[in-house]
């Protein structure tokens, strides 16, 4: 019998969660449900936690759902831990999305500064996190998608030395999700492979014939089709040009990097209007936190979908059940790297198309990039090293290195000087600096 533990339990996703385990609640014998938060959270934890509960009931299983603060009871003998916790909760956020906006650049939960400080504060707190699974859970599988979920995973494994770990992200599910639509096709049909890190990758797609359809995908892109953006993107389309190029499908978060003015453009007018997505995000939280306390509500409402990580959930569920049941199942996660990416070092954290295995994921080899996508990821995967030997040092130099390789943080006096801004604004969470 498994016992599941999440941290961050508190979170307006974990109705999601807890439905991902309903829904498979034949292929995974689960006694336990352990959601840990902190005092801070504890509000929400038993709003969400009771809601839980409800949900269990209904579905007629006997599952225990424990809330608590306590996170190395909740871990000890775990089977699977996931992580879905935010460090300085949303008011830390408001912080990274507004201190660099009063810079004129761009405030983003995963991009530029404010993906950089988020790394800060909370790749501590994992590395906790696995120094206590070692001692009460070694076996135990850890799913994580705090964010920002590449490098946190990265984290884990370099420096925690703990490699049973997947790193999940929702922008892949949802490109699979609405992609097939788009080409008149059902996913079952198609073949996607995904190659680059979190938040920074790019795909391909064939069809059961083995012809490749990721052009026909970039013409529907084109005219108008839905094609699976996460709720808080603004959607700028790519240059045309570009993308018959590269002949891949760029994620969504890549018009931050190829459309860079535009967004900036954008971002700077909510910044004006005092728009921030984290305010937005906290509009949203009360309204699905009212719903919650709802004693009739037994499902997930369908205002989570308003929610960018819609999805996530569902996917570390079914992760879950690919490694206990041993299901072979293909999915996009971050993992070691292992040669399937050979322009990147074998030895470090990307995100990838993967067979999910009783021995975790297995990447598939993706091959070389072109030039131009090369150069990229390069940057951006070497960037992402940098962060985390500074989020674990607390070296200034380091940390000042991070914003001058980050392409959306021109270089010069002003990234200094955000630099110290967001270090005193973030004191509070950054004990390492
Ligand atoms: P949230 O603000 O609701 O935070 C979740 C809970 O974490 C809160 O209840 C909070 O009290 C708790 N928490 C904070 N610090 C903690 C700690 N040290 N230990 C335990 N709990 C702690 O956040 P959310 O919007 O649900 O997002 C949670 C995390 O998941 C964030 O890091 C977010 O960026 C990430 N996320 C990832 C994806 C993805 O694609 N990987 C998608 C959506 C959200
Ligand atoms: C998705 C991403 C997450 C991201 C989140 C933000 O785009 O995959 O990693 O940070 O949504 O959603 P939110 O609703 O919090 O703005
Ligand atoms: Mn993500
Ligand atoms: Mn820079």
């Amino acid at each position: 019998a498994l016992k599941m533990v999440t941290i961050g339990g508190g979170s307006s996703y974990t109705p999601e969660l807890i439905e991902g385990y309903i829904k498979r609640q034949d292929q995974l014998p689960i006694k336990e449900i352990w959601l840990v938060d902190i005092p801070e959270g504890e509000k929400k934890l038993n709003i969400v936690g009771n809601m839980a509960k409800r949900m269990v009931k209904a579905a007629g299983l006997d599952w225990e759902v424990h809330l608590t603060l306590d996170r190395r009871e909740a871990l000890k003998d775990a089977d699977f831990v996931s992580t879905q916790f935010r460090v300085g909760l949303l008011e830390a956020r408001v912080k990274d999305e507004r201190i660099p906006g009063s810079y004129g650049l761009l405030g983003q939960e995963t991009n530029g500064a404010g993906g950089i400080f988020k790394a800060f504060r909370t790749v501590p707190i994992i590395l906790d996190i696995v120094k206590d699974m070692k001692e009460l859970c070694p076996d135990a599988w850890l799913i994580n998608f705090t964010n920002p979920s590449g490098m946190i995973t990265e984290a884990i494994q370099q420096y925690g030395k703990w490699d049973k770990v997947i790193g999940l992200c929702n922008v892949p599910v949802m490109a699979m999700m609405n992609e097939p639509a788009t080409i008149g096709k059902e996913l079952k049909d198609l073949t996607y492979k995904f190659a680059g890190i979190d938040h920074f990758h790019w795909h391909r797609v064939w069809d059961n014939s083995g012809k490749e359809v990721t052009m026909d995908i970039i013409n529907k892109m084109y005219d108008g089709s839905e094609t699976g953006l996460p709720k808080n993107i603004f959607d700028v389309k790519f240059f045309r040009e570009q993308l018959n190029q590269m002949k891949m499908i760029p994620c969504g978060y890549h018009r931050y990097y190829y459309r860079q003015t535009e967004m900036l453009n954008h971002s700077l007018e909510e910044f004006d209007q005092n728009k921030t997505r984290a305010q937005e995000v906290m509009r949203i939280e009360h309204e699905l936190f009212t719903l919650y306390q709802d004693p009739n509500l037994d499902h997930k409402p369908k205002q989570l979908a308003e929610r960018g990580g819609a999805h996530y959930s569902d996917a570390a569920c079914e992760a879950i059940a690919s490694i206990y049941g041993d299901k072979k199942t293909h999915m996009v996660v971050s993992t070691l790297n292992r040669g399937a990416l050979p322009d990147l070092p074998s030895d470090h954290t990307v995100e990838v198309s993967s067979i999910i295995t009783a021995s975790g994921a297995l990447p598939l080899t993706f091959g070389h990039f072109q030039p131009a996508e090369r150069g990229w990821i390069q940057l951006m995967k070497n960037m992402e090293l940098v962060i985390d030997e500074a989020a674990v040092t607390g070296d200034y130099g380091l940390a000042l290195q991070a914003f001058i390789m980050n392409p959306l943080i021109p270089s010069g006096q002003a990234a200094k000087d955000l630099l110290d801004e967001m270090l005193v604004a973030n004191k509070k969470y950054l004990p390492q600096f």
